[in-house]
């Protein structure tokens, strides 16, 4: 059986990582095999590419068009070489970021267009199309912050994208609220502006709500396995 594929979206410090890793805990607990991973990243490739997107690492700075291919390159590769194969597998992937970021950062907030962005993130997925989407809402103001609190240098450890003005972040922002409500099927947004506890409850309630049958029924599959 064919392994679950979440998702974790949102602006700059909403919480993303610190509830997904909350939710495999969870996942875990319940019988399913799992792997996190992140993008940019989750490949020898892909964590290269990461590193000249965070941080202009190849030395000049990094044109639009160059950033957006990049990050589709780093999803290629983590797609293929990752993602498809743990599904197939039976393994459920959780990952932190996919598509929805290209579309939001690239395609609203650097400009390229939606229509543009989710034809080449189309290219880049192939068949994995995540089950579910949570979109961690934030203000944009309010997440920078938190990355500003928990970094050692504060703002001055801000990546190339972070450092952008907050009009940026805020059509992010925005751009994820706008396609949560476009495909309300596969998205849920999840307010991320509380306590940490509070906002994990939310998080499982919509998981439990949008998949539990599928949950219970792979847990079953993979205890018939072992
Ligand atoms: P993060 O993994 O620490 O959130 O950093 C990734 C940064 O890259 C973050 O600023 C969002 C940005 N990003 C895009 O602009 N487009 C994308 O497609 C992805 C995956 C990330």
């Amino acid at each position: 059986m064919r392994g679950l594929f979440i998702t974790f979206e949102g602006p700059e410090g909403s919480g993303k990582t610190t509830q997904a890793e909350l939710v495999r805990e969870k996942l875990e607990a319940l019988g399913l095999r799992i792997l996190r991973t992140r993008e940019p990243g989750g490949t020898p490739t892909g964590e290269l590419i990461r590193k000249i997107l965070q941080h202009d690492a190849g030395g000049d700075e990094l044109v639009p068009e160059c950033e957006l291919l990049l990050f589709e390159a780093s999803r290629a590769q983590l797609v293929r070489n990752v993602i498809i194969p743990a599904l197939q597998s039976g393994t459920s992937v959780l990952c932190d970021r996919f598509a929805d970021s290209t579309t939001v950062y690239q395609g609203i907030a650097r400009g390229f267009g939606i229509k543009l962005v989710q034809s080449i993130n189309n290219f880049a997925i192939g068949e994995a199309v995540p089950d579910l989407t949570i979109m961690m809402d934030v203000a944009a103001g309010r997440g920078l912050e938190r990355v500003s609190e928990r970094s050692p240098h504060g703002k001055q450890s801000y990546d190339r994208i972070e450092r952008e003005a907050l009009s940026f972040h805020e059509q992010v922002r925005q751009g994820y609220l706008e396609l949560a409500a476009a495909e309300p099927q596969r998205c849920v947004v999840v307010n991320t502006d509380r306590d940490r506890d509070v906002v994990a409850k939310d998080v499982w309630n919509v998981i439990e709500s949008r998949l539990g049958e599928q949950i219970r029924k792979l847990a079953a599959a993979l205890r018939e396995q072992n």
